[in-house]
C-alpha cells in the first residue's frame, strides 16, 4: 500500500511567518488521505496547512526540501519556477575560460534611461520606523515638528527619490482619517498587522511635510483590505484637489492650503497573502482595484496607479494571481508590484554564501516572469499600453522575522524587524542593485524595504544614527547611477550553483549620463577566495579621470556595524584605475562590491 505523506497545500497566515516551524514532513501525523495537518511556526498567529496525500514521485529528501522551501514566506527561492531547471544567467556572459573578466562598454548601447525612482525606499508604521525613527518629538535631536534632524540630513544628502508610506501590512487596516486633524483628537489605535499601538500623532500631513523637508516624493499606499474604493478616492481628493469639495476643504481646515499633487499610488498591499488583513481572491481584488482606480481617476485623472502583484515566487498562486488580477484591472492601472526578501538561513541556502550571492539573478528571473504575465494579458486585451513594474519591497530579511521580533505586544514603537546586516548581506544588496539596473527597461519604481530601523540601512538610538552595511551599496546606487543604464557585454569565469547552473563570479552593471558624460560601474565579486582582474574595454570613447573609486570588502562575511563600532564594515578607497589604449584594468578583491565613477 502506498504510504501517506503531508504535502504543502496552502496558506501562510501572515508575512514574516516563515521561520521556526518545528518538525519536518515525516514528523507530521498523517493517518488517512486528505487529512489536514496544521503546523504552527513560532510566531503568533501563523499556520501552515498540509494535506495528507499518497507518496508519489517525490523522494523524501526532495519532498522535505520542497516543504521547507514552501514554508519560507519571502524566501529567495522556493518553487520550481525559480529554481526549476537550469538557470539562465542574466549577465551577458559568453563562456570565459580566461581568468580576466572582460567588460565591453559602448555609451551608445543602453538598456533604458534610468528612472531615479528605481532606488526609492519605504517607511511603514511598523516598529520604530516612524516613531523614534523619523518622528521623535521628545528627542534632543528633533526639530519643532518632532522630526529627527540627523535623519533629515542623512536622507536629504542621500537624495532618496521616492518613499512608500504608510505600509505594508499596516495599510490594510489603516483608516487615514485617524491620522489627520488636531493631534489631541486623534485616536490611539491597535494596529492588528503588527500587534502595536499607533498613536496617530504622525499621519498623512506629517508625512507630506517630512517628504518636503528631505526632498523626496511620496508613494502613497491605500487600504484595499478593510478600506473601500470610496475611502481611497477620498484620500486622493484630500491630497490632490485644491478646494471646494468635502475632502479638499477638510485638508484646508487642517491648515494645509496647497494640494500635495501626489502622483504615485499603490492599490493595496500583498492582497494575495493569507496573512493580509482583508485578503481576497485575485478576481475579487482585481475588481476592487479596478473600482478604486476608476473612482480615484474621477478625482484626479493624472494619477499613476500600481496594482498588487504576487508577494513573491514562494506563493502557491505566484504569477497566476498576477494574471487574474490584471485580467480585471489591466486597463485601469499603470504598474504592477513585486516583492522579495532574500535569506541566507541554513534551511534555505545551507548558509552557503556563494549561493546566497547569486540570488540577485533570481530577482531578475522574477522580474522577467512578471513582465511576461503583464505582456500576456496585454496581448489578450489587445491593449496599446505596456505596464511597468514597481518592485516596491526588496531587501535581505531573515533573522528578525518571527516571535517577539515581529509582535509588538500592544506597545508603542516596539523594536520590530530590527535586522542587523552583515558584510555578505551588503554584497547581495549590491548584486540586487545591479539586477535592478539591468531591468530598468521595465522596472520604473523600486523600494528598498525599509529605510529606518525596520529592516533598514539606517538605525537610530537616542544619541544618533548608524549606517548599517547595506547602506553603502544602496547609497552608491543613489549617488553614482545616473543617466542611462548601459547594456554591457561582460565575460566572466563562472562557478556552479545547484539548480542555477553556471553563475558568473563577477557581476557588473553600469550607467552613462549623457548630460555630463560620467560613467558609473558597479562590480560584485562573488568569489569568496580570489580577487579578479577586470579589463574595461571602452568601445566608443575612453573616459576621463576617475572621480570616485570605493570598495566594500573584508575577511569576515559576518561582520556588522554597531553604535560602538560604526565603521567596522565601511567603504575603503580603491586604487584609481588608469586607462591606456582604450582599456582600464584593475583588480577587485574577493568578497567585494566596488563602485568606480569616471568623468567624461
Ligand atoms: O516590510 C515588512 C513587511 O513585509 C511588509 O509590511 C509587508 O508588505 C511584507 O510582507
Amino acid at each position: 500500500m502506498a504510504s501517506l505523506a503531508a504535502k504543502f497545500s496552502s496558506s501562510l497566515e501572515r508575512a514574516g511567518s516563515n521561520e521556526g516551524w518545528t518538525g519536518s514532513t515525516s514528523d507530521l501525523a498523517c493517518s488517512s488521505r486528505n487529512d489536514v495537518v496544521n503546523v504552527y511556526p513560532k510566531m503568533g498567529r501563523s499556520r501552515l496547512s498540509f494535506t495528507c496525500e499518497e507518496n508519489t514521485d517525490m523522494s523524501s529528501p526532495d519532498r522535505r526540501r520542497f516543504l521547507q522551501q514552501a514554508a519560507s514566506a519571502g524566501m529567495a527561492w522556493g518553487v520550481s519556477s525559480v529554481f526549476g531547471g537550469s538557470f539562465l544567467c542574466a549577465q551577458t556572459s559568453p563562456p570565459n575560460t580566461s581568468d580576466i573578466v572582460r567588460v565591453y562598454v559602448d555609451s551608445r548601447r543602453v538598456i533604458a534611461p534610468l528612472d531615479r525612482n528605481l532606488f526609492g525606499s519605504f517607511l511603514e508604521h511598523l516598529g520604530r520606523a516612524i516613531y523614534e525613527g523619523i518622528y521623535d518629538p521628545g528627542s534632543k535631536l528633533s526639530d519643532a515638528n518632532g522630526f529627527r534632524k540627523d535623519v533629515i540630513s542623512e536622507i536629504r544628502q542621500m537624495e532618496v527619490p521616492i518613499i512608500r508610506y504608510p505600509g505594508g501590512n499596516f495599510v490594510s487596516g489603516y483608516n487615514w482619517l485617524d491620522g489627520v486633524g488636531p493631534k489631541e483628537s486623534r485616536p490611539r489605535v491597535l494596529d492588528k498587522a503588527w500587534d502595536s499601538i499607533n498613536t496617530n500623532q504622525f499621519g498623512t500631513n506629517e508625512f507630506m511635510a517630512w517628504c518636503k523637508v528631505v526632498g523626496t516624493q511620496p508613494l502613497m499606499g491605500l487600504n484595499l483590505g478593510t478600506g473601500t474604493p470610496e475611502e481611497a478616492a477620498a484620500l486622493v481628493e484630500y491630497c490632490n484637489l485644491d478646494q471646494g469639495t468635502k475632502w479638499s476643504d477638510l485638508r484646508r481646515k487642517h491648515g494645509i492650503a496647497e494640494p500635495y499633487k501626489v502622483k504615485n499610488w499603490c492599490l493595496g498591499n500583498e492582497m494575495d497573502g493569507p496573512w493580509q488583513i482583508g485578503h481576497m481572491t485575485a478576481t475579487e481584488y482585481g475588481m476592487k482595484a479596478q473600482d478604486a482606480a476608476r473612482q480615484m481617476r474621477y478625482v484626479d485623472p493624472s494619477l499613476q496607479l500600481i496594482a498588487c502583484g504576487s508577494s513573491g515566487p514562494f506563493m502557491p498562486t505566484y504569477l497566476e494571481w498576477d494574471r487574474e488580477v490584471l485580467e480585471q484591472c489591466y486597463d485601469y492601472v499603470d504598474g504592477l508590484s513585486l516583492h522579495r526578501y532574500f535569506t541566507n538561513a541554513p534551511a534555505d541556502t545551507g548558509g552557503d554564501t556563494s549561493k546566497f550571492l547569486a540570488m540577485n539573478l533570481s530577482m531578475e528571473q522574477q522580474i522577467a516572469e512578471t513582465v511576461a504575465v503583464c505582456d500576456l494579458v496585454r496581448g489578450h486585451k489587445r491593449s496599446p499600453k505596456q505596464l511597468w513594474l514597481s518592485f516596491d519591497e526588496w531587501n535581505v530579511w531573515y533573522r528578525a522575522r518571527s516571535g517577539d521580533a515581529a509582535n509588538g505586544h500592544h506597545q508603542e514603537a516596539p523594536h520590530l524587524l530590527e535586522e542587523v546586516y552583515n558584510l555578505e548581506d551588503a554584497l547581495l544588496v549590491g548584486g540586487l542593485v545591479n539586477s535592478l539596473l539591468r531591468k530598468a527597461n521595465r522596472v520604473k519604481v523600486a523600494c528598498l524595504a525599509q529605510l529606518i530601523n525596520v529592516i533598514a540601512p539606517i538605525s537610530t538610538n537616542a544619541n544618533g544614527l548608524l549606517r548599517q552595511t547595506i547602506y553603502y551599496p544602496y547609497d552608491w546606487a543613489l549617488q553614482y547611477a545616473r543617466g542611462s543604464v548601459l547594456n554591457l557585454l561582460v565575460e566572466s569565469p563562472t562557478y556552479e550553483v545547484v539548480k542555477m547552473g553556471q553563475v558568473p563570479y563577477v557581476d557588473v552593471a553600469g550607467t552613462f549620463n549623457p548630460e555630463d558624460g560620467k560613467v558609473g560601474i558597479f562590480v560584485l565579486n562573488r568569489d569568496l577566495s580570489k580577487p579578479h582582474v577586470l579589463e574595461i574595454n571602452w568601445q566608443d570613447k575612453a573616459p576621463g579621470q576617475v572621480l570616485v573609486s570605493n570598495v566594500l570588502t573584508g575577511t569576515d562575511l559576518k561582520a556588522f556595524n554597531t553604535f560602538e563600532s560604526p565603521q567596522h564594515v565601511a567603504p575603503q578607497a580603491f586604487a584609481k584605475p588608469s586607462t591606456n589604449g582604450g582599456r582600464s584594468k584593475f583588480e577587485v578583491p574577493a568578497r567585494s562590491y566596488t563602485v568606480i565613477q569616471w568623468s567624461a
